[in-house]
C-alpha cells in the first residue's frame, strides 16, 4: 500500500486515529469511514487541501462538497443562520445521514461551494468520522470515496483499488452501514426541498410536520436547460463502464421474464434478489439481498463486481420507487444512464 493503512475493523482504540487527525489538519487527505459511504477528507478551511481532494478524485469544480461537523459549535461557525425547520431537522436526524444546505459564512472558502452563497452540512453518526472531526479539530469536507462518475466506495477492497497512493492516509471501518450517500436537502420558504434521496426519506420528513418536494430531477435525466438546486445531478454518476439495463415490475414473474428477454443469447451478468436467483439463465448472477436494507448496502460494491465481469450486458431488477426505494433507484437510473424498462 501506498497509503498509510490504519485498521480499525474490530477496534475501538481511537488513538490510533490521532495521526491521521493531526495530518489532516495540516492540510493532508484522509480516506475515513461514515455510516453512509466512505469519504476522502480535508481540512474544510484549507483552500489548498480541498483543491488536493478534486484533483484525487478528478472532480468537476462547480461540484461542491459536503462539510462534515462533530457539534454544532462548529456549525455556528460555518453557516449564517439555522432556520426552524433546519432545527427540527438536526434535533431529528442530527448525528446521521442527512446533510442540510445553509447560508454559508465567508470564512468558507469558495472551492467547497462551486462558487455557491451556500454550504451543505453534515454531522454523521460514525464514531470514526466523528472522533476523526473531534481530533483534528477542524471541520472535514469529504466527498465520497470514488474516482468522480463510478460508484461510490462502501468497502475497503474497492477503496484500495481505484483510490490507494491518492490519499495519505487510508482508515478501514469495515462495511459500512447504510451504502447510499446521505438524503441532501434545503427548505425554501417553509417547504423542504430533497435534492438527493438517501435512507432519511420524505415519509420520516413528513412525519415531523413538515412539507416536503422531491425535485424533480431525482428520477429524471438531466436536462441541461433546466435550473438545478444540486449541482451533483449535472454529472455522470454510479457508472460501470459496461452497458446496464434497469428493470421493474410489480409482478416478479413479469420482472424475471422480461430481463430473460434482455440477456438471451448475450454474455451477462444480474444483479437480483436473493429469491430470484434460481430463475436466471446466466452464468453469472449477484445477490443484491432481499429488503430495501440490504440492497442499498450492497449495490455499489456489486456494480463494480459486475463490471469486472466483462459481459457484454448488466441487468438490473429495479424496486419500488418510494422511502429507500426512491434512493436506491436515483443510483440506478444514473447508473444505467436511464436505460430503465418498467413493465
Ligand atoms: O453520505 C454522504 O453524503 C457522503 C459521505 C462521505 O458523507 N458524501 C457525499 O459527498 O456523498 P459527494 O460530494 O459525493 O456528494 C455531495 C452532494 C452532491 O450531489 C452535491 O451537488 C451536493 O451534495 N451539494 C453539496 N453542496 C451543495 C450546495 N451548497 N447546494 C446544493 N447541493 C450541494
Ligand atoms: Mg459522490
Amino acid at each position: 500500500m501506498k497509503s498509510k493503512y490504519i485498521d480499525m475493523k474490530n477496534s475501538n482504540d481511537y488513538n490510533k486515529i490521532k495521526e491521521p487527525a493531526e495530518s489532516l489538519k495540516k492540510g493532508k487527505l484522509v480516506l475515513f469511514p461514515t455510516e453512509t459511504v466512505y469519504g476522502i477528507g480535508a481540512n474544510a478551511l484549507d483552500e489548498e487541501a480541498v483543491k488536493n481532494i478534486f484533483i484525487a478524485k478528478g472532480r468537476a469544480q462547480d461540484n461542491p462538497l459536503i462539510v462534515h461537523i462533530a457539534d454544532l459549535k462548529m456549525l455556528e461557525e460555518l453557516v449564517e443562520e439555522v432556520g426552524q425547520i433546519e432545527k427540527k431537522l438536526m434535533e431529528a436526524f442530527w448525528p446521521g445521514p442527512l446533510t442540510i444546505v445553509f447560508k454559508k459564512k465567508p470564512i468558507i472558502p469558495a472551492r467547497i461551494t462551486g462558487g455557491l452563497d451556500t454550504v451543505a452540512i453534515r454531522m454523521p453518526s460514525s464514531v470514526i468520522a466523528r472522533k476523526l472531526i473531534e481530533y483534528s479539530g477542524v471541520p472535514i469536507a469529504a466527498p465520497s470515496a470514488n474516482i468522480s462518475g463510478r460508484p461510490s466506495g462502501t468497502v475497503i477492497e474497492d477503496i484500495i483499488d481505484e483510490l490507494d497512493g491518492k490519499v495519505d492516509y487510508i482508515i478501514d471501518g469495515d462495511k459500512v452501514d447504510i451504502g447510499l450517500e446521505s438524503t441532501v436537502i434545503r427548505a425554501v420558504d417553509g417547504i423542504v426541498h430533497i435534492l438527493r434521496p438517501g435512507k432519511i426519506t420524505k415519509e420520516d420528513i413528513e412525519k415531523l410536520g413538515i412539507k416536503v418536494f422531491i425535485e424533480k430531477q431525482v428520477l429524471g435525466e438531466y436536462n441541461p436547460n433546466e435550473k438545478v438546486m444540486s449541482p451533483g445531478i449535472k454529472y455522470k454518476h454510479y457508472a460501470p463502464t459496461t452497458k446496464c439495463v434497469l428493470v421493474f415490475s410489480k409482478n416478479e414473474d413479469r420482472l424475471v421474464d422480461t430481463i430473460n428477454k434482455q440477456i438471451e443469447g448475450k454474455n451477462a451478468v444480474v444483479i437480483c434478489k436473493t429469491q430470484n436467483l434460481e430463475k436466471y439463465n446466466v452464468k453469472f448472477k449477484l445477490d443484491m439481498g432481499n429488503n430495501l436494507e440490504e440492497i442499498s448496502r450492497n449495490i455499489f460494491t456489486l456494480l463494480r463486481k459486475a463490471d469486472k465481469l466483462n459481459t457484454e450486458i448488466i441487468a438490473i431488477e429495479g424496486v419500488e420507487k418510494e422511502g429507500l426505494g426512491l434512493a436506491i433507484m436515483n443510483r440506478l437510473l444514473r447508473a444505467c444512464s436511464h436505460n430503465y424498462i418498467e413493465c
